[in-house]
């Protein structure tokens, strides 16, 4: 009997065993295993609408497609929030860690149950964290057990960590579900919060959410944007490199641009984000506010800076990713280019009127006109004959010829360049060999530049071709890069060119009118480095230009554009079309590309597209004359538009003239802010609320801008008006011709701006380094340097005067350069001063 009950013990207990160890397992499968289909009640609590993340962002939300993606459905009227949008329960949470360092702190995230959007969710996925800098944090989320693609950035490369000291920031961990917080130290503010929505991580798509401190957010491109300070209230902009027509159709454009900028209060205190990631994708802004990333690939690779005021954060996301160029002086010249001059001849008469007419004019382009068959590395010798020798007329009266280049190569077996690569195998390839498009000189290959053969080749064939024509800059366009057939039939249909989740861009496909996404190049498949095409142009041009002008700085005019582009290349904005609403974008735009660290940029003056008008041309002369790239470029077929087209005695002429002298004359000041943008980061075209952020009428002024912080630049930008209503910094400004203050301050005032006139004035407490203008800078510079000085209220005033040759290579570095500081505060002390700065000048 007792026999018999230890056996029935023995049984119930491994029965229990078996029980508990099944129950265990469930409990485990049920609790660790999110991949299992486990019932899963989202949680939705009445989120106020301006929170509630998207969770049908790709199509249209329907209830039945909420429900299947275990989403929140409430549908709302009147309003653009979603009716479908995420519970609060879902996401990641932190399994292990955070584990802190001096340098950082890593966790281990695993993903919460909750169905899945797109697929592929990856379930463990790592965080780390680093402390960088004293405004500088960095944080990526990846995958530990697979290498994920991450861009191979030529500037921003791994630090060696030391820990930062004096952080401005903290930052807090929540862990269930995950989420990352950032704090302002010295006011315990929240500038940067991802608990707002769920971290998705899967395969082909990552999304993040980021509720932000204010509304007052600048940045994100390449896009039109028809006001610089964003609008929060439900936009999605797609970010992928595209060969569109800019129009304000929130497309997508040539460049990739993720950083942002944020103003947190009428302190100046601003921080900036960017997201290191060169795969499609869009950000959604709303009015939490807040901002949700939506990526195809790649992985979250965040860096956040902090700032006193805007300049400085701009300063802090530069020195990350590298300062611009200091541009030749000669490039800050006004410059003329259009498609289709009718040959050598119609080039040589543009020039002749245009000297005849004796305004300042340092560079003369050329479109693809110039070259045979539109082929790279040719140039056609009938319509063209004797460029070389135009080429050097040019150089004979001081200025300078830039040409244009083309990524698509002519697939034409006599064509040596073509020859040349297909022996170094340098063609960006799919599976069945090189990849062949159509651009302009007809069936065309992509050379890789992020293979340093094709890097090689490149430059190799930009040599050879020097020596037959030469020029002095490198126009590079169709770099995004572009390709005239859309590829529907012709990319396979695989997960790489038709992913489930595909960002609003334009035509919704990833391969239109580009390569197929499954092409590969050095650096990765071009489904994650299409955004890096024109980016790896511009190194190997600002390459080959280094190995043809050694000494000399040269000049790399990009169309695509990546985070750091600037520190090669200037960028114009594409192929606007002749109209007022295409002359009041350029000011945003322009504003824009300076925080992303290209100032050297501009909009093509009077228009690319259709026929421009004399009065649109006019007010366009006058803005573009006070654009940090001034350059007057035409499409084919359409009215001439050179300033000298309109006859010698148009007001246009006039006006251009005058304010093109007026540019030259404060070419020192203007070469002093690219100086600084070089060195020290800071913004050239500069909006008004970098400077005025104490005065929030400010933070929304985009038809008005700055050069540096002196000079505000008021232009007309709409047809039939001789007035503007102008806005009056806190400050006393001169007018710039009339040497007048204004007596208004923080208004709006009208202000008189007749035909030929725009607004120009001069902040009170500057000093601004001019020189005598002349038709060329060459000539320029020769002449004698001056001042204008305004003095503020206290009759005090301060500038500066970064000096060089113009065009060697790194003066900075080199130490070969002239820089000084100027501070009057008192007038007679100044005459003083300039007694002996002249007397100096004349000696040294
Ligand atoms: C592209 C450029 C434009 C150029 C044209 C021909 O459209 O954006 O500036 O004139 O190609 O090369």
């Amino acid at each position: 009997m007792a026999k018999k009950l230890s056996k029935l013990a023995i049984c119930l207990l491994i029965l229990f065993l078996i029980v508990l160890g099944i129950s265990a397992v469930l409990l485990w499968l049920l609790i660790e295993n999110p991949l299992q289909d486990v019932p899963f009640t989202p949680e939705c609590l009445d989120t106020n609408l301006a929170e509630r993340i998207d969770c049908i962002p790709d199509e249209l939300a329907t209830e039945e497609l909420c429900h299947r993606r275990q989403c929140c459905w409430r549908p709302q009227e009147n309003s653009s929030a979603p009716s479908c949008f995420f519970p609060t329960n879902g996401g990641y949470k932190v399994t292990e860690g955070p584990t802190y360092a001096d340098e950082g702190f890593t966790a281990k995230l695993r993903r919460l149950p909750s169905s899945s959007l797109f697929g592929y969710d990856i379930t463990d996925i790592l965080l780390t964290a680093e402390y960088q800098t004293t405004n500088r944090f960095h944080f990526k989320i990846s995958d530990p057990d697979r290498k994920r693609y991450e861009v191979p950035h030529e500037h921003v490369q791994q630090l060696d960590q030391k820990a930062a000291s004096n952080l401005s920031y903290r930052v807090e961990v929540t862990n269930n579900p995950f989420g990352i917080k950032i704090r302002r130290t010295k006011n315990n503010k929240v500038l940067f919060d991802t608990s707002i929505g769920p971290l998705q991580y899967a395969e082909q798509y990552l999304q993040l959410s980021v509720q932000l401190p204010s509304h007052y957010v600048y940045g994100f491109g390449e896009h039109v944007h028809q006001q610089y300070l964003h609008n929060m209230d439900w936009k999605t902009w797609p970010i992928f490199t595209r060969d569109a027509i800019p129009n304000d159709n929130m497309t997508n454009l040539y460049g990739a641009q993720t950083f942002f900028l944020c103003l947190e209060d009428d302190s100046g205190l601003s921080f900036g984000v960017f997201l290191m990631n060169s795969n499609a994708m869009e950000v959604a802004l709303q009015p939490a506010p807040a901002i949700t990333y939506r990526i195809t690939g790649g992985i979250l690779d965040f860096y956040v800076f902090l700032g006193n005021n805007p300049e400085q954060v701009v300063q802090e996301y530069l020195e990350l990713i590298g300062r611009p160029f200091l541009p030749p002086y000669w490039s800050l010249g006004f410059q003329l280019s259009r498609r289709d001059y009718g040959g050598i001849e119609g080039l040589a008469s543009v020039v002749t009127r245009t000297r005849a007419v004796r305004i300042p004019y340092d560079v003369q382009y050329s479109d693809i006109d110039y070259m045979e068959e539109k082929k790279d590395f040719t140039y056609d010798k009938e319509n063209f004959n004797g460029l070389d020798q135009f080429a050097e007329e040019l150089h004979r009266n001081g200025q300078r010829y830039i040409i244009i280049l083309n990524p698509g190569i002519s697939k034409n077996l006599t064509y040596g360049p073509y020859e040349r690569g297909s022996r170094k195998r340098v063609w960006v390839s799919g599976p069945t060999g090189p990849i062949v498009g159509e651009v302009w000189p007809g069936p065309a290959v992509f050379p890789d530049y992020t293979n340093p053969q094709g890097t090689q080749w490149w430059v190799e064939e930009l040599v050879q071709f020097h020596k037959e024509l030469n020029f002095d800059g490198i126009w590079i366009d169709m770099n995004e890069v572009s390709n005239f057939l859309n590829n529907d039939s012709l990319c396979e249909p695989n997960y790489l060119n038709y992913p489930s989740f595909i960002p609003r861009i334009l035509d919704r496909r990833l391969f239109a009118r580009t390569l197929c996404m499954d092409a590969e190049q050095h650096w990765g498949l071009h489904y994650d480095v299409h955004n890096l095409y024109g980016y790896s142009m511009t190194i190997a041009t600002a390459k080959a230009m280094e190995s043809i002008f050694p000494k000399k700085r040269s000049f790399v005019l990009t169309r695509s554009t990546f985070a750091g582009s600037g520190k090669f290349a200037a960028h114009w904005l594409g192929d606007n079309d002749a109209t007022w609403n295409d002359l009041q974008w350029s000011i945003p735009s322009i504003l824009e590309f300076n925080l992303f660290g290209i100032p050297m940029v501009g909009a093509n003056i009077c228009g690319f597209a259709s026929n421009t008008s004399e009065e649109l041309c006019r007010r366009w002369m006058q803005l573009g004359a006070f654009y940090p790239l001034s350059r007057n470029h035409n499409g084919p077929g359409f009215v001439d538009q050179d300033p000298a087209a309109f006859g010698v005695n148009s007001v246009l002429l006039n006006s251009a003239r005058y304010y093109l002298n007026i540019r030259y004359n404060l070419l020192p000041y203007l070469y002093t802010l690219f100086f600084r943008a070089h060195t020290r980061g800071d913004t050239v075209a500069r909006p008004l609320v970098h400077e005025f952020y104490q005065d929030s009428q400010t933070w929304k002024i985009h038809q008005q801008f700055l050069w540096g912080p002196g000079l505000l630049i008021t232009p007309v930008l709409y047809s039939g008006v001789d007035r503007v209503m102008a806005y009056i910094p806190d400050a006393v400004w001169y007018g710039y011709e009339t040497n007048v203050a204004i007596s208004q301050r923080k208004e709006w005032m009208e202000m008189v701006l007749p035909r030929d006139k725009i607004g120009l004035h001069l902040r009170g407490g500057s000093i601004f380094p001019t020189q005598e203008p002349a038709e060329t800078t060459e000539a320029s510079r020769k002449n004698p340097l001056g001042f204008i000085i305004a003095l503020d209220d206290k009759k005090e005033a301060k500038g500066e005067l970064f000096w060089d040759d113009g065009e060697t290579r790194d003066t900075y570095g080199k130490k070969l350069y002239f820089l000084a500081e100027f501070n009057v505060t008192r007038v007679r002390q100044l005459m003083e001063f300039f007694k002996v700065f002249f007397s100096q000048l004349a000696t040294d």
